[in-house]
């Protein structure tokens, strides 16, 4: 919860002020979503400016009903009816808020005497005697297990003995409060002490509260002054010329939750339930294929408002279509839904991340396509593959086709919260689309180790994966059990293993393919991989293996009628994609690869 008054008695106005192109308010919300540490994020306000900047940004805010003398006040009349545990004030002037001192102040909760906690608050140590004596600086001191002993603006203790190497620390005005304790607060009047020294949280002291103080070392700046708000200026501009970069090894996240297993789809309504919000809907994306599946859909375990949209998958995701359900959704709902669900295969995967994304950050999705542009936390997600081999279910990507380009949404925020594995889900897959996107899998290994940005982190992914491709389309069929597990594992190890590292040349002409015709993406790996003998000598000769094994027919002269325009920009979208031809053929690919072979390759197909 980030109260937030427009009226503030030294610097009025300050939450509006510009922050290197910000508000000082929506940094300071956009940086508490960023921490990643809370369930939801709200600015908690009184004031119609505050209010429509928050709201227009796509923010969450909640309008005071009541007039307020102080920001816990402010909270908790709007948590009095929230179903909640922790609560975090998070001061609306704290534009640098970070991930490090909120997750001090939480951990105290998961401390050995946290029984005794009924709120925490955040301390930094201070040296500088002009901010020890300057009243507009808090000062706590603690007992020996970090209690708060006492808040004043005087400087405390007083040093009559210079020399016992007493700390000084300011109170930093972050709060996580038991939500008793905050609906005691706001029962609670005021006493002396407080009204003395014009801090809240001597209340809680005053009435007997525990108050445990954590140590962090950031500093950060609170905007109090017009000096504190040019001082955050210049540091954001200095931030802007010198961003941090320190990325020479690639730091994923990984699906954190996983369910595997057959049936265990049924396992959902259990898995969702802790994670629903009251009057926040679940709304479910599924691959419209499953229409007049009753044996699916009933097992969905549709609740109070929660949602079903069927998307047909005819065609891959456009940033257009996550951008029309996204306006939908938030038409249709007061509330940021409590998490998307994508059922279905790659594409619905992909839609799913992306709306989820798309829930908490603003503009078009198109604006997010390439790597780490996404700002925001995403909704709570969900993926249940229907049919495997997009390792869609693994990835930190999400493919959609945008104005102009086809590129994913690559970033933190994109996998999954939690993933089911349910091979039975995959029975009834038609045979040449098992196919298909099996060899997505399948085509995934082989770039992958083949690619110089191969490791031993990728390989280990990518040969089992490899393997378990070989058992299944040399030794399997479609319509075994065997076959399905096996291929789901294998997805979920071949979208590990091109994670870290990257795919190649298949993926690059593809893309242009789908891009220019539409042509999907398993399918149209498929076309494209039969003619890359010169890159993968023996994988191709193993594909065309299969491909007769299974009797897959697959399309021929695609490219024939093309106008020029569209050669073009096929090769243009191809070419476009640095990283895979760097992972294919090296540092130097521009030397080999020019645009007269990918024309030529593209008229093979
Ligand atoms: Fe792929």
């Amino acid at each position: 919860m980030i109260p937030a008054r427009y009226a503030a008695s030294r610097f009025p106005g300050k939450l509006m002020q510009d922050l290197g192109g910000k508000t000082v308010i929506l940094r300071t919300y956009q940086a508490a979503l960023e921490t990643g540490l809370f369930d939801r994020v709200f600015v908690v306000t009184d004031s119609n400016i505050i209010f429509n900047e928050i709201k227009n940004n796509g923010g969450d805010v909640i309008r005071s009903i009541k007039d307020h003398d102080c920001g816990s006040d402010r909270i908790a009349e709007a948590v009095e009816d929230m179903d909640v545990d922790i609560v975090v004030n998070v001061q609306g002037d704290e534009p640098f808020t970070n991930k490090e001192g909120l997750e001090e102040v939480l951990g105290v909760f998961y401390k050995e005497d946290a029984h005794r906690i009924d709120l925490a608050s955040l301390m930094t140590e201070i040296t500088d005697w002009k901010e020890i004596s300057d009243p507009n600086c808090v000062k706590v001191i603690v007992d020996k297990n970090n209690f708060a002993l006492y808040f004043s603006r005087s400087p405390i203790p007083f040093p009559r003995d210079k020399n016992t190497g007493v700390k000084y620390y300011k109170h930093k005005g972050i709060y996580a409060f038991r939500k008793d304790a905050l609906m005691d607060f706001y029962r609670l009047p005021m006493r002396k002490l407080e009204a003395a020294e014009k801090i809240e949280c001597i209340r809680y002291l005053e009435y007997g509260k525990n108050i445990k103080m954590a140590e962090t070392t950031s500093q950060g700046i609170e905007i109090d002054t017009p000096e504190d708000l040019a001082r955050a200026k210049k540091l954001i501009s200095e931030e802007a010329e010198s961003p941090l970069v320190n990325d020479t090894f690639k730091n994923f996240p990984m699906v954190p939750k996983v369910v595997f297993g057959k049936g265990c789809f049924n396992q959902l309504e259990t898995i969702l339930s802790p994670q629903r919000k009251s009057k926040a809907p679940f709304i479910y994306i599924v691959d419209d294929v499953f229409k007049d599946n009753s044996g699916l859909i009933n097992r969905i375990p549709l609740k109070f408002n929660d949602k079903l949209i069927f998307v047909s998958t005819n065609e891959e995701p456009k940033t257009s279509q996550v951008d029309e359900m996204v306006s939908l959704i938030k038409k249709e709902y007061m509330h940021i839904p409590s998490g998307i669900i994508g059922i279905g295969g790659g594409s619905i995967l992909d839609l799913a991340k992306a709306v989820s994304i798309m829930l908490t950050n603003n503009g078009s999705a198109a604006d997010y396509q390439g790597w780490d542009l996404v700002k925001n936390k995403a909704v709570y997600h969900v993926g249940i593959p229907t049919i495997s081999g997009t390792g869609a279910e693994v990835s930190r990507t999400c493919v959609l086709t945008g104005p102009d380009k086809k590129l994913g949404i690559n970033s933190d925020f994109t996998p999954f919260d939690q993933v089911i594995l349910d091979p039975d889900l995959t029975i009834g897959v038609p045979c040449n689309q098992w196919f298909y996107t099996g060899m997505d899998c399948y085509i995934h290994c082989i770039e992958s180790l083949n690619g110089t940005f191969l490791n031993a982190f990728s390989q280990s992914y990518g040969e089992k994966a490899f393997d378990l491709c070989k058992e299944i389309f040399f030794e399997g069929n479609c319509n075994e059990a065997e076959s399905r597990a096996k291929l789901m594992m294998a997805s979920w190890h071949g979208g590990m293993s091109i994670a870290y590292s990257q795919v190649g040349v298949a993926h690059a002409l593809s893309y242009g393919l789908a891009y220019v015709l539409g042509t999907k993406h398993g399918i149209g790996n498929c076309i494209v991989f039969g003619h890359l003998e010169e890159f993968y000598p023996e994988g191709v000769r193993m594909f065309k293996e299969m491909v007769k094994k299974h009797d897959i027919v697959l399309p021929k002269e695609i490219c024939k009628d093309l106008t020029e325009t569209q050669m073009e920009t096929m090769i243009d979208i191809a070419l476009g994609l640095e990283p895979l031809w760097e992972n294919a053929i090296g540092e130097n690919w521009k030397e080999t690869i020019t645009r007269k072979k990918l024309r030529d390759l593209y008229l093979k197909m």
